[in-house]
């Protein structure tokens, strides 16, 4: 199989409206195993590295004001063509677009504030999880020891 890491981010309007859980049990659920996640305030020049290639484009002040105007959560997770497997699970870019059954599509009705970001590509994914995390940050999930 071909087993694949995946950068996501639970946006600060998914934050705000309390859909941390939500958005992880689906993740869990689907199978996928988180590898490292944190919450944190992202700095301007932490957003402008995540959406450079979105840089010069009308909506990018706004989008890196909106990542910036409140804690987001990072995670990497992992498992068989993670990549496809999110973009799926996530839906469409614009809210009022995207599938009932996907993220979006369940809780957003927008494009600019559409609650969460997952790499679109497999080649992307090393640089975007590398603003955030180490290598070491990345735990091995099936091999922890038990706490009893
Ligand atoms: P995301 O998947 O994080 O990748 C880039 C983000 O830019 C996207 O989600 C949206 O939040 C935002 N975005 C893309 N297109 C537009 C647009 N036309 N207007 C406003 N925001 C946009």
């Amino acid at each position: 199989m071909n087993e694949e890491l995946e950068f996501v981010m639970i946006k600060p309007d998914a934050v705000r409206r309390g859909l941390i859980g939500e958005i992880i049990s689906r993740i869990e659920r689907k199978g996928l195993k988180i590898k490292a996640m944190k919450m944190i305030k992202m700095s301007n020049e932490m957003a402008h590295k995540l959406y450079e290639e979105h840089e010069g484009k009308p909506f990018f002040e706004d989008l890196v004001s909106y990542v910036t105007s409140g804690p987001v959560v990072v995670m990497v997770v992992e498992g068989p063509s993670a990549v496809t497997v999110m973009r799926k699970m996530i839906g469409d870019t614009d809210g009022s677009k995207a599938e009932p059954g996907t993220i979006r599509g369940d809780f957003a009705l927008s494009k600019a504030r559409n609650l969460i970001h997952a790499t679109d590509s497999p080649e992307k994914v090393e640089r975007e999880m590398s603003i955030f995390f180490k290598k070491e940050d990345l735990l091995d999930t099936e091999n922890m020891h038990s706490i009893y």
